[in-house]
C-alpha cells in the first residue's frame, strides 16, 4: 500500500454552472418515468446523476455486465440536452458477490464480520473486493467511454458515512504493509509509540495488530493515531484504483466524490479529484439541536468546510423533501426552505445543485426518503420550487461564473494529522475540529467574511487566523505561519496547540513548543476544569480589556516570553497570572489565549482581536438567523443574505447595488427579506 507522493494534476471543470437531481430510473415504474424529460426541462435541470447503487442491474452475475438499462436513459435524457453523471457503484455490492466471497466483509473492532443487506458492508482493503472495483469500474468506464451525454463520475458514494475502520483480516494486512512503509525498521515503530510504556515493544511488523476493542484498560494512543492515519489512506488507495481507470477511458472526464466525514483526510483524497462534492440535509440540523438557528449552522460550516478542501465544488445531494430511515424522520422544510438551500450552497461557492431525490422510492429503507416528487407522481410544491431555482440559476450563471468565496478571516482547519492528532488522547475536550467550528459560528454570526483554511494552503488574503488547539503542529505549519505573520497577519492561537509531535508524542520543549516564537510567552501550569471542578465554582473567569469572560473546559497560566499580557486570571491561587499574551511579530500580530474557544468566547473577544486589523464585517449587525457571505472575481462584487428564519428580517447596513433575485426590497438603506428569503446583491 503505497503512501500517496502523487503531485496534483491540473484540475478540471465542469463546463457550466450544473443544477439536477439524483435520478434512479431503475427504482421507478414505466408510467412514472413517461414525462420526466419534459418535468426535467420545465426546472431547467441540466445534469442528473445515475447508477451508484444499481451493481446488481449492471452486473447480474459475476462477469456478465449489461449497461443496456443506462444507456437506455442517459440517452433518453442526453437527447434532450440533460447530462449524466455517472457512479461506480461499488457502496453497495450485489448479493452474488458478499455470498460468494464473504472474506470482502468488513469486520469491526471486536471481530464480529459485517453482513449484507444494507450498504458500506465491504472492506476497502480486500484485495479481492478492490479487484471486482477494478472490474466495474473498467467494465463501465469502457463502455461509457464515448457517450457524449456522460460528463463526468462521481467515486463510490459517500466514503465513511456510515462505517470507516476496518478490523478484517485484509485490513490487519495493509495496516501492517502501511506501518512498515512508513517505519522500514521495527525500532522506529517501537520509538514512535512508545512501546516500552507498558511492555509492548514489537520484535517485527508481524506482531503488530489492529487496535481491537477487546482490551481491559487505555490503549496505546501512538497506536491509534496510526490506525486512524491508515483508515484515511486505505480510501485514497482504493479510489484511485477507480480514478486511474476512468482517467485512462477518458481524460476529458471530470471526477468528484461526495464528502464530507470525519474519518478521511479529504486534502489527500482530493489530490486525485478533480473537485469535491458534498451531501446536504440542513433539516436533520432540527433533530439535533432544535432552534431557529440550527439549520443555518451545520450546513453553512459543512459547505465552507467542503470548500476548503480543493477550492472548488459542487452539491451531489441537497434535501428537497423529508428524510428518515427505519426509526427517525426529519421535518419537512418549508415553503422557501428548499430554495434558501440551494441559493446557501451557491453563496459558498458550489459550481452545482443537485437535490435528492428526483421521485421518492416507494420502498427500501429511504422510503420516506422524499425527493422532489412524492410517491405517487403528481407534482406540487417542492417541483414548483425546483422551477423557481432552475430559472434563477439559468439566468444568474454567467453572473457567478469566475466569482469564488475568498475568505478573510481563516479559521485553520486540517482533516489529517491535525485533526487525528486529537483523537487518541480527548480527556473529554472538543477536537480541533469542533473549536474550529465553534469559532466558524462566532464569525459567521458576526456577519466576517470566514472560511476553514488549510495553513499550507496560500493564506493571501486573509487577515486573521484562528489556530484551533491543534496538539500537534509541524515545523512546516510554523513555518508557514510565521511567514504569514511577519507579513502583517493576526494569529490567534488557542489553548494546547503545539504541544505534540507528529507521532503524538508530547514535545519535550515547554508549551507551546515550536509556536512559542510567535505566541511570545510559554505555558507554565494548565488545569483541566472539571465540572464541578474542586475550587468549588462551576468556572473560573478572566478579565481582558475590561471585559470579564468565564471558562469552564481548561486554564493555562502563561510566562511572557516577548509578549504583552492582555488578559489575566481573576480566581484562586492564580489570580492577576496571565491568561492571553499578545506578541509583536514583524509586521503582524499574534495572541496566545490559555482557554478553550466556545463560539460565546469567540463572539465575546471578536472586537479585541479585530482591532488593528483591517476586517470588516460583510454586513455589520446581522440579526440572529440571518447568514451572509460573499462572492468575488473578475472585478465582480456578489452579497447573499440568507433568512433562515420563518419570520421577515429587516437588515440595517445592506450593501447597495442592483438586487438580482425576486421578493426582497431595500428601502433607506434596510433590506428587508421575507421568511427564508434570499437576496443576492451585486455591488
Ligand atoms: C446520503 C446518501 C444517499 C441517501 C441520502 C439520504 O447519505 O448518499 O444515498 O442515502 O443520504 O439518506
Amino acid at each position: 500500500m503505497p503512501i500517496s507522493t502523487q503531485p496534483a494534476r491540473p484540475r478540471l471543470s465542469p463546463a457550466n454552472f450544473l443544477f439536477g437531481v439524483a435520478y434512479y430510473p431503475e427504482h421507478d415504474l414505466p408510467e412514472h418515468l413517461e414525462h420526466d424529460v419534459e418535468r426535467l426541462l420545465a426546472a431547467k435541470v441540466n445534469v442528473v446523476r445515475m447508477a451508484e447503487f444499481a451493481w446488481d442491474r449492471m452486473e447480474r452475475r459475476e462477469g456478465e455486465f449489461d449497461f443496456s438499462f443506462f444507456d437506455f436513459h442517459i440517452d433518453r435524457l442526453g437527447r434532450a440536452g440533460i447530462k449524466t453523471i455517472l457512479c461506480t457503484p461499488t457502496e453497495a455490492p450485489p448479493m452474488w458477490l458478499t455470498t460468494n466471497y464473504p472474506d470482502v466483509l468488513q469486520v469491526d473492532a471486536n471481530g464480529r464480520s459485517m453482513q449484507q443487506g444494507s450498504r458500506q458492508h465491504a472492506s476497502l482493503c480486500s484485495p479481492r473486493y478492490r479487484d471486482f472495483s477494478r472490474k466495474i469500474t473498467h467494465a463501465m468506464a469502457t463502455h461509457f467511454a464515448r457517450n457524449p451525454h456522460v460528463i463526468g463520475w462521481q467515486t463510490d458514494n459517500e466514503i465513511y458515512c456510515h462505517t470507516a475502520e476496518d478490523y478484517s483480516p485484509a485490513a490487519h494486512v495493509a495496516f501492517r504493509e502501511f506501518l512498515s512503509e512508513k517505519y522500514r525498521d521495527i525500532a522506529a515503530l517501537n520509538e514512535a509509540w512508545g512501546t516500552n510504556f507498558w511492555a509492548q515493544t514489537y520484535t517485527n511488523f508481524e506482531e503488530v495488530l489492529p487496535p481491537y476493542a477487546m482490551r481491559p484498560s487505555a490503549e496505546n494512543p501512538g497506536h491509534r493515531l496510526d490506525f486512524l492515519l491508515f483508515t484515511s489512506h486505505k480510501a485514497v488507495v482504493f479510489q484511485r484504483d477507480q480514478v486511474e481507470i476512468l482517467r485512462a477511458a477518458n481524460p476529458a472526464w471530470w471526477i468528484t466524490h461526495n464528502g464530507v466525514f470525519r474519518n478521511l483526510d479529504y486534502r489527500e483524497f482530493s489530490r486525485d479529484l478533480d473537485f469535491m462534492a458534498v451531501d446536504v440535509y440542513p433539516m436533520l440540523a432540527f433533530m439535533d439541536a432544535p432552534g431557529e438557528l440550527s439549520p443555518a449552522k451545520f450546513p453553512s460550516r459543512l459547505l465552507a468546510r467542503t470548500r476548503s478542501i480543493c477550492g472548488k465544488f459542487i452539491v451531489t445531494e441537497l434535501q428537497s423533501g423529508p428524510g428518515g430511515q427505519l426509526d427517525w424522520m426529519s421535518a419537512t422544510p418549508e415553503p422557501g426552505q428548499m430554495r434558501l438551500f440551494a441559493w446557501q450552497g451557491v453563496a459558498h461557492g458550489a459550481e452545482g445543485i443537485l437535490h435528492f431525490r428526483w421521485r421518492t422510492c416507494r420502498y427500501g429503507a429511504e422510503e420516506y426518503w422524499e425527493g422532489v416528487i412524492d410517491h405517487d407522481n403528481v407534482l406540487r410544491r417542492r417541483f414548483e420550487e425546483l422551477c423557481v431555482e432552475g430559472a434563477e440559476f439559468a439566468r444568474l450563471a454567467p453572473i457567478l461564473r469566475g466569482t469564488e468565496v475568498r475568505p478573510e478571516v481563516g479559521v485553520l482547519f486540517d482533516m489529517g494529522l491535525m485533526e487525528f492528532g486529537h483523537r487518541p488522547i480527548t480527556h473529554g475536550l472538543p477536537s480541533p475540529w469542533d473549536v474550529a467550528d465553534g469559532i466558524f459560528t462566532a464569525c459567521s454570526a458576526a456577519g466576517l467574511n470566514v472560511g476553514y483554511v488549510h495553513p499550507l494552503d496560500s493564506l493571501e488574503g486573509c487577515k486573521l487566523l484562528f489556530l484551533c488547539s491543534n496538539a500537534i503542529v509541524t515545523a512546516e505549519v510554523v513555518a508557514a505561519l510565521t511567514r504569514w505573520v511577519e507579513r502583517g497577519g493576526t494569529l490567534v492561537i488557542l489553548a494546547r496547540s503545539g504541544t505534540k509531535d507528529k507521532f503524538g508524542r508530547v514535545v519535550a520543549a515547554t508549551p507551546p513548543g515550536l509556536l512559542t516564537a510567535l505566541a511570545g510567552c510559554t505555558v507554565k501550569e494548565h488545569s483541566r476544569l472539571n465540572s464541578p471542578p474542586l475550587t468549588g465554582s462551576p468556572s473560573i473567569t478572566f478579565k481582558w480589556d475590561d471585559q470579564v469572560f468565564s471558562e469552564n473546559l481548561w486554564r493555562e497560566v502563561l510566562e511572557t516570553r516577548g509578549g504583552a499580557v492582555v488578559a489575566r486570571w481573576r480566581e484562586g491561587r492564580f489570580v492577576d497570572a496571565a491568561a492571553a499574551v499578545e506578541n509583536q511579530v514583524g509586521e503582524g500580530r499574534c495572541f496566545y489565549i490559555g482557554t478553550y474557544a466556545s463560539t460565546e468566547l469567540v463572539s465575546g473577544w471578536l472586537a479585541l482581536l479585530m482591532k488593528n486589523t483591517s476586517v470588516k464585517a460583510i454586513i455589520p449587525g446581522i440579526p440572529p438567523g440571518v447568514e451572509v457571505l460573499r462572492r468575488t472575481g473578475e472585478g465582480k462584487t456578489l452579497v447573499f443574505v440568507l433568512n433562515h428564519t420563518a419570520e421577515i428580517k429587516k437588515i440595517a447596513n445592506a450593501p447597495t447595488g442592483e438586487h438580482l433575485l425576486p421578493g426582497v426590497e431595500t428601502t433607506d438603506g434596510v433590506l428587508t427579506l421575507p421568511a427564508f428569503g434570499v437576496a443576492l446583491i451585486r455591488s
